[in-house]
C-alpha cells in the first residue's frame, strides 16, 4: 500500500533504456502492457482522443516497440478502436460520477491518477497484483510522475475473499458513495468469479455508488487470429452479454452505451455495427 497526496503533474520524460519489471508479468498482467501500447498510440496522433503521456514509458520500460498505424488484421483494428474508446468513454464517466474515492479493479498501467482533472479531495485506489503494479511505480518513479489525486496502490489478487477488508485499511470508506471502474478485466474471468468480484464490490457499494465496465461478448464467436493469441487465449467470457442484465439482478440500475454510439460521439465512427458496449450502473437504495 502507497498513499500519497496530490501535488502538481510533472512534464513526463521518456526513460533512456529498458528497466524490465523486477519480477515477471504473468500472461494476464502482460495484457496491461498492450493497453499501454495502445494509449500510447493513441497520444501520438493527430487530434487525439486522450493524451496519456506516460503509455509510451512503459512500452519502452519493457522493451517493446512503440505502435505504429494501420498494423494488424481486423480483429487487431477493431481491439485498438475498442480500446481508445473506452479508455475515452470511462475518463469523462469517472470524473462526472463525482465520487471522491474511485476504485479502479485491475488498474493495470492505467494511469488516471496521473492525467484526469480530479476534483480535490479524490482519492483512487488502484488494485492489480503486485508485479504490474511494481512495474508500473518503477517506471512512473523513474520518470518523476506526480499523482493529480490522492493515490493508494494495493497489490491485490481481485480473486482472493480478503482484498475488500484491505481496501477498508487502506482508507476506503464503504459507508460513502465511490466510483469502481472494471476495465478490461471481467473477460479475463469465468462467469463465476465475475460473479463473486461483482458481488464483493456489491458490498463495498454504498447506495449511489456508480460502476463501469463492458458489456461481454460470446468469447467462443471472437475471429482467431495467431498474431492476437496471447490475449484471446486467455479470454473465458466474464458474464458475457448479459452482464448489465447480472447488475440489473444485483442491485445495480444500468444503462448501456452501444460502441457505435460512443464512436459517433466522440468523432471516431465504427466502419460496421457493433454489438459492445460500456455500462455503467448506479448502486440502488435497499439492495
Ligand atoms: C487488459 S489489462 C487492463 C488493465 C487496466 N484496467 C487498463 O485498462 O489499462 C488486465 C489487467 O487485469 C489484471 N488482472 C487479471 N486478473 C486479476 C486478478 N485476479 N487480480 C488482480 N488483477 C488481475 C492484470 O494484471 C492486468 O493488469
Amino acid at each position: 500500500m502507497t498513499p500519497s497526496e496530490p501535488v502538481p503533474p510533472a512534464e513526463p520524460l521518456t526513460p533512456s533504456e529498458p528497466v524490465p519489471p523486477a519480477e515477471p508479468l504473468s500472461p494476464v498482467s502482460r495484457t496491461a502492457l498492450s493497453v499501454a501500447r495502445v494509449r500510447a498510440y493513441e497520444s501520438s496522433r493527430p487530434d487525439p482522443l486522450f493524451v496519456d503521456p506516460y503509455a509510451a514509458a512503459f512500452v519502452e520500460a519493457a522493451g517493446l516497440p512503440l505502435p505504429t498505424s494501420g498494423s494488424g488484421g481486423d480483429l487487431a483494428k477493431a481491439l485498438v478502436a475498442h480500446g481508445i474508446l473506452r479508455t475515452r468513454f470511462y475518463d469523462d464517466r469517472l470524473l462526472a460520477a463525482g465520487a471522491d474515492q474511485v476504485v479502479l479493479l485491475a488498474a493495470g498501467l492505467d494511469t488516471r491518477a496521473y492525467r484526469l482533472d480530479w476534483p480535490a479531495g479524490t482519492r483512487v485506489f488502484e488494485l492489480d497484483l503486485g508485479p504490474v503494479l511494481a512495474f508500473k511505480e518503477q517506471v512512473l518513479d523513474g520518470i518523476g510522475a506526480r499523482p493529480r489525486s490522492g493515490r493508494t496502490t494495493l497489490p491485490a489478487d481481485l480473486l482472493d475473499p480478503d482484498w475488500p477488508a484491505r481496501l477498508v485499511a487502506a482508507g476506503f470508506d464503504p459507508s460513502r458513495p465511490s466510483a469502481w471502474l472494471a476495465e478490461g478485466l471481467l473477460v479475463y474471468l469465468s462467469p463465476e468469479e465475475a460473479a463473486g468480484l461483482l458481488t464483493a464490490v456489491a458490498g463495498l457499494a454504498a447506495p449511489g455508488s456508480r460502476l463501469l465496465t463492458e458489456k461481454g461478448g460470446d468469447v467462443a464467436a471472437t475471429p482467431q487470429d495467431p498474431a492476437l493469441a496471447h490475449i484471446t487465449d486467455l479470454w473465458r467470457g466474464g458474464l458475457g452479454p448479459d452482464t448489465h442484465g447480472w447488475l440489473d439482478r444485483h442491485g445495480w440500475t444500468t444503462g448501456l452505451t452501444a460502441l457505435d454510439r460512443v464512436g459517433a460521439t466522440y468523432g471516431r465512427p465504427l466502419s460496421r455495427p457493433s454489438t459492445r458496449g460500456f455500462i455503467e450502473a448506479v448502486r440502488r437504495t435497499g439492495d
